[in-house]
């Protein structure tokens, strides 16, 4: 490279200033002070909340930090922070006393099915307060209105085709829809997150990741209505640790299947470690569409669970089709040719995981009669059944499933 002598002595002074200046503070950009943002609870500041973001995310500055200070903040529109940013790393800093309020009845109006969306960013890290999607009357009309009356909903937050990404230290709750979600995304980290919504609000999973890659969820305390963390279709290399569920639906790979229009849907590596389950529905949970077409999931590791009260604790099914939507004419439980998933399971291992079920059957792998589940294994598995107040045993149940089991397995396996 050609470089000239005065770029090059230009340069070298530069770097010399640099060694003996202190590191370059943030850029900040005060949502309140710059912008005239109103924690009120009442004033709209969505276009203050997107002024700062222009302005960080173009800041000349290695490093940009939008903040947001003490104060309830109506965000009465679909916010959605766009990158790519000239920073290379920009901080979303909500105080801890900082609460995102959406309109009471924002699911009405929604759009996109999100509230607050991150596009296309590289380097971010969203911190601190809470965000409150106020999806009760949502909730409300899905639990009284026919299906299709009401609208989808919205989710909360939304990492949508986005690399090196951490949300930390953040409080969602009573989201419309999902409360987290990674989209479309790789090198992200969710940790110290913590979901509340009632145990009976529909569709507000906790963590919902989709067609990404390399991302961890660490530390979430999990309390909904539907999955405290599912995981999608087309994502590979997860990693989920220390993570508390109930109410809740449990942590669930899948639904796959649903989507007709992805050509095979995969799910591939994925770690599930050191998790607590407390009165939820399902535990350790994957699922498929009874008519699903092609796929697979290979490559789980479910260890270390403790589970308490647990309607399945684990569970492999593959002719999910709840409320009987399933497409005309695909068979549900009830039929009499039950239609085939075309997504193979293999290498599914589960390891130390025990506790009480709230159901006699513990263990159940309820596999594809064309695509059997192969390679599961069952290492130190051990379930009593709580019966009100009696323990009893449980039981485990096997179709179309091969595997191994090793260790202390109770109830004794029937692969
Ligand atoms: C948040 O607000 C509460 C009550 O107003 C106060 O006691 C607390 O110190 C605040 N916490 C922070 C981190 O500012
Ligand atoms: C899954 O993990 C294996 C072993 O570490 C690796 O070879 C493979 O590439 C991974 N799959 C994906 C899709 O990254
Ligand atoms: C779980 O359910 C049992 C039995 O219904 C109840 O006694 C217990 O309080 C529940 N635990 C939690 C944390 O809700």
């Amino acid at each position: 490279m050609a470089m000239g002598k005065a770029t090059l002595s230009l340069l070298v002074h530069l770097h010399a200033a640099l060694l003996f200046l202190p590191a370059e503070p943030a850029a900040v950009y005060d949502v309140v002070a710059r912008y005239g943002a109103r924690g009120d609870g009442a004033s709209d500041s969505t276009a203050p909340f997107l002024r700062a973001w222009a302005d960080a995310c173009r800041s000349p500055r290695r490093h940009a930090t939008v903040r947001v200070p003490p104060g309830n903040y109506l965000l009465a529109q679909p916010a959605t922070f766009l990158g790519p940013c000239a920073a290379a790393a920009v901080t979303f800093s909500l105080d801890a006393n900082a609460t995102l309020l959406a309109p009471p009845r924002y699911a009405w109006e929604s759009p996109t099915g999100r509230w607050i969306t991150f596009e296309s960013v590289v380097g971010l890290t969203f911190t601190g307060g809470t965000l409150d999607g106020r999806g009760a009357a949502l909730w409300q009309c899905k639990g009284t209105q026919p299906r299709g009356h009401c609208p989808t909903g919205a989710s909360s937050l939304t990492i949508s085709n986005s690399r090196e990404v951490v949300v930390e230290g953040v409080r969602s709750v009573n989201s419309g829809l999902f409360h987290f979600v990674v989209l479309q995304s790789s090198g992200v980290t969710v940790r110290r997150v913590r979901v509340d919504a009632p145990g009976d609000s529909p569709n507000t999973d906790g963590i919902h990741v989709h067609k990404s890659r390399d991302v961890a969820v660490y530390d979430a305390d999990v309390r909904t209505g539907d999955d405290c963390v599912s995981v999608g279709p087309g994502n590979s290399n997860l990693w989920i640790e220390r993570v508390s569920c109930g109410p809740g639906h449990g942590i669930s790979i899948g639904s796959l299947g649903k989507q007709q229009g992805m050509a095979v849907e995969a799910v591939e590596n994925v770690t599930v470690k050191t998790t607590w389950f407390t009165n939820t529905t399902n535990g350790l949970r994957i699922k498929t569409w009874v008519s699903s077409k092609r796929g697979y999931v290979r490559g789980v590791t479910f260890s270390d669970s403790t589970m308490s009260g647990v309607g399945n604790p684990i569970i492999i099914d593959q002719h999910y089709c709840p409320d009987g939507g399933c497409s005309a004419g695909a068979g549900d439980r009830r039929s009499t040719a039950p239609r085939s998933s075309g997504i193979k399971i293999s290498e599914v291992e589960y390891v130390n995981v025990r506790g009480s079920s709230a159901t006699p059957v513990a263990v159940s792998f309820d596999c594809s009669r064309s695509n059997p589940c192969s390679g599961i294994r069952l290492r130190d598995v051990r379930f009593t059944y709580q019966k009100s107040l009696e323990v009893e045993k449980a039981t485990a149940s096997c179709r179309n499933a091969q595997g191994t089991a090793s260790g202390l397995v109770v109830p004794p396996s029937c692969l």
